[in-house]
């Protein structure tokens, strides 16, 4: 296993408790070359391509940007460890007709309060009232814009402020596909 990823692994594991530790910031830009950013929640980090996975719309934002540039950054921080992770990744855009099973996997683990945002309409359109946004729809199979996406991680650049100095590393791919790691000064 990738130093970087024991050290993931155990920043999940001492933070389980905390709801808020399961948030990252995911970075990516625009068609125009427009910086966007927002929080999403962290899912999964997959074994096999060390990717971290999300939930998401393929209605929204990022799904377009992504499509279109699919080199994106996750920022990362855990307050109880006080350390931060910075991700530079690559991202694949999964929708029911890319990978059907993927899509029911990750839908089936969704609460019902999650599935129902899916039905609230979509994202970014103009609410026409405040009435509540009910659902009526049948939550058991995802809807055409449910979307898992993954992000391979290519590399990792490591802070922790515990201690005096801090501690600060990069970790990367190198050409034959082995994790390297370099402390670096903070
Ligand atoms: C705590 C928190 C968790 C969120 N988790 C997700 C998520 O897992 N997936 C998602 O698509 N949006 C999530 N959102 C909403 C996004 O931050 C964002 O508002 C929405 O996805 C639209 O982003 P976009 O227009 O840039 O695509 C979350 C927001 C917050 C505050």
């Amino acid at each position: 296993m990738s130093a970087w990823k024991q050290r993931l692994t155990k920043s999940l594991h001492q933070t389980r408790n905390q709801p808020e530790s399961r948030y990252f910031q995911l970075a990516t830009v625009d068609t125009q070359g427009v910086p966007e950013n927002r929080t999403v929640v962290f899912r999964q980090l997959e074994d096999e391509d060390y990717s971290l996975v999300i939930v998401s719309d393929t209605r929204s934002a990022k799904w377009e940007s992504l499509t279109h540039q699919p080199m994106a950054s996750i920022c990362w921080y855990f307050s109880k460890t006080r350390e931060q992770y910075r991700f530079t990744v690559n991202a694949r855009c999964y929708n029911r007709k890319d990978d059907k099973s993927l899509i029911e996997t990750y839908w089936s683990k969704l609460s019902d309060a999650g599935r129902k945002q899916y039905f609230w309409g979509r994202p970014s359109s103009v609410r026409q009232n405040d009435a509540p946004l009910r659902v009526s729809e049948d939550m058991t199979q995802p809807p055409e814009h449910f979307s898992v996406m993954k992000f391979r991680v290519l590399a990792v650049d490591y802070l922790s402020l515990q201690g005096n100095p801090q501690h600060r590393e990069k970790h990367w791919l190198d050409e034959s596909g082995n994790w390297t790691t370099q402390p670096i000064v903070p």
